[in-house]
């Protein structure tokens, strides 16, 4: 729940390979920055089989589990913490829905993501979805951090 009262906070975004493939990590970052939130860390990197299994482990046994961590694979992530107040939900307002296909036009899915008829959704951004998320999501990407 977005609260009106200051609650300074922390994220994970990923601009997810796709994204970086697309050349899209500039934009991404420049509309984070552009609504006020600070980059707090941006790195480049590969990500791992044991991090994705750790990231996404809300997900194993769904059908789009296995696609998703090949996806998650297959090229460069950008991983970003961004902060600020209510960054949390704020951020995953400016990402939009998980089906670019719905998203709103405005948000980085709406209007960068399309449906590529794959059997995982490639939309472009990860975005934390609550404060206990984001504790422990940066804590798998930035260890550095904790
Ligand atoms: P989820 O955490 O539900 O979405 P979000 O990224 O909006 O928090 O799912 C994680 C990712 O898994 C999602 O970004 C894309 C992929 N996915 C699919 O490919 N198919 C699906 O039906 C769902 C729910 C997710
Ligand atoms: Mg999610």
């Amino acid at each position: 729940e977005p609260s009106i009262l200051p609650v300074a906070e922390r994220t994970l975004v990923l601009v997810k390979p796709d994204g970086v493939r697309r050349g899209l990590s500039g934009e991404i970052l420049r509309r984070v920055e552009a609504k006020g939130y600070t980059l707090r860390a941006v790195r480049l990197m590969d990500a791992t089989p044991e991090l994705l299994a750790a990231h996404y482990a809300e997900h194993e046994g769904k059908p789009f589990y296995q696609p998703l961590v090949d996806f998650m694979l297959s090229g460069p992530v950008l991983a970003v913490v961004a902060e600020g107040n209510n960054v949390i939900a704020g951020f995953r307002s400016l990402a939009g829905a998980t089906d670019p296909t719905v998203a709103a036009p405005g948000t980085i899915r709406g209007d960068l993501g399309r449906d590529w008829g794959l059997k995982v959704v490639q939309n472009l951004v990860h975005g934390s979805d609550s404060t206990e998320s984001a504790a422990r999501e940066i804590g798998l990407w930035f260890p550095e951090l904790v």
